[in-house]
């Protein structure tokens, strides 16, 4: 079959980790007979310093024609000025907007290979097979006003938390349902003893609860889910949260993984379905520090293709055979420095990309 995927690598170590996915699609197209047509476009601050915009006119409508996106990383020290008037970071988030992309799934899974990487107890992390939910196109993160201004006593900020009902209702309905076909249970995270947004949330999501008398729903306030996410992370199955929520929440979550170098995650605009679009992109973020030096870990990349696979090419087989893959790499011994530990094989980039490829089973 024919997919057209728009490849958007950013910056930091986008392009390195994004390259490994390449030649796994690359791969996987041959010996599956599928053309994956690549389009490259530029996004953050690459297109910044080219064309003074952090996503160009061209590169949204490459993402609209394609049939999905794969995303690297935006951002990073050079572009960090708080006073510019665009940020890299805007790259994302107007492309999550502007494609409508109001769910972002992030699944969190402990490899029993890596369960010494973590620096949690391993009884701690060995049950965590969770998935948060997080929405992805409102709240904190889009509300009007959004703005600074200067007044006679000094400087002011403002940023705004709103949610619609039909926005909370699309996500805590897919809450329920990827729910319903998990381990049965929704955690559903607020700060509805504060905030008049959560207060809604909670209200939304407990007539919404009705019709999935088959789902164990608890409402939890975010304070104490980031608490109980260390001590007790076994016991969830789905979060479902705003966006702001599920920002801090996944850099959490990513911890019990063993490092933020293994959380994929993909941002849909529809339930997970074989055919939706989405954009698939590795949560670790530009990570300037180790950019350039060939050890950032492409495990979250790998995983956020093989999630397009199964999501939006509905090629089940194929995404399966990715994820097995990597667990035999990682069985094998073989890590990047972030996953590194006593007696390990310590491997870059690029080799840790090309042995995932080697060790696909067709
Ligand atoms: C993430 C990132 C982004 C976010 C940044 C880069 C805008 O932290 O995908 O979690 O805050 O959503
Ligand atoms: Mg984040």
């Amino acid at each position: 079959m024919d997919f057209n995927i728009a490849v958007l690598p950013g910056d930091g170590i986008g392009p390195e980790v994004i390259a490994e996915s390449v030649k796994l699609l690359e791969a996987i197209g041959k010996n599956y007979n599928h053309r994956f047509q690549l389009h490259n476009g530029v996004v953050g601050g690459v297109a910044i310093d080219n064309l003074g915009v952090a996503l160009p006119k061209e590169t949204m409508e490459m993402c609209q024609k394609c049939d999905a996106v794969l995303f690297g990383a935006v951002g990073g020290p050079k572009w960090d000025n708080p006073k510019a008037k665009v940020q890299a970071t805007d790259g994302i988030l107007e492309l999550r907007k502007g494609l409508s992309l109001f769910a972002n799934l992030r699944p969190v899974k402990v490899t029993p290979s890596l369960i010494n990487s973590t620096p949690l107890k391993p009884n701690i992390v060995k049950d965590v097979d969770l998935l948060v939910v997080r929405e992805l196109t409102g709240g904190l993160y889009f509300g009007q006003p959004k703005k600074q201004w200067h007044t006679s006593s000094g400087r002011q900020a403002v940023d705004t938390m709103t949610y619609s009902e039909q926005e909370i209702e699309r996500i805590v309905r897919m809450g329920f349902e990827l729910a319903r076909n998990r381990f049965k249970k929704l955690a559903s995270v607020d700060k509805a003893n504060v905030l008049e947004s959560s207060r809604l949330w909670r209200q939304i999501v407990t007539e919404i609860s009705s019709s999935y008398p088959d789902v164990e729903l608890n409402h939890v306030f975010i304070d104490a889910c980031t608490m109980q996410l260390i001590q007790r992370p076994g016991e969830f199955d789905v979060i479902v949260t705003s966006n702001m929520f599920g920002d801090i929440l996944t850099d959490e979550a990513s911890v019990l993984a063993g490092s933020m170098g293994m959380l994929p995650s993909a941002s849909l605009a529809g339930l997970p379905s074989g055919k939706t679009f989405g954009l698939y992109e590795p949560i670790h973020g530009t990570a300037p520090d180790i950019e350039g030096k060939n050890i950032a870990n492409p495990i979250a990349t790998i995983l956020s293709t093989a999630m397009m696979l199964r999501y939006s090419f509905n090629l089940i087989t194929e995404a399966k055979a990715v994820e097995d893959a990597i667990e035999t790499t990682l069985e094998e011994g073989y890590r990047t420095p972030d996953i590194w530990t006593e007696g390990d094989v310590k491997v870059g980039t690029e080799e840790m990309g090309s042995l995932v490829i080697q060790k696909l089973k067709y």
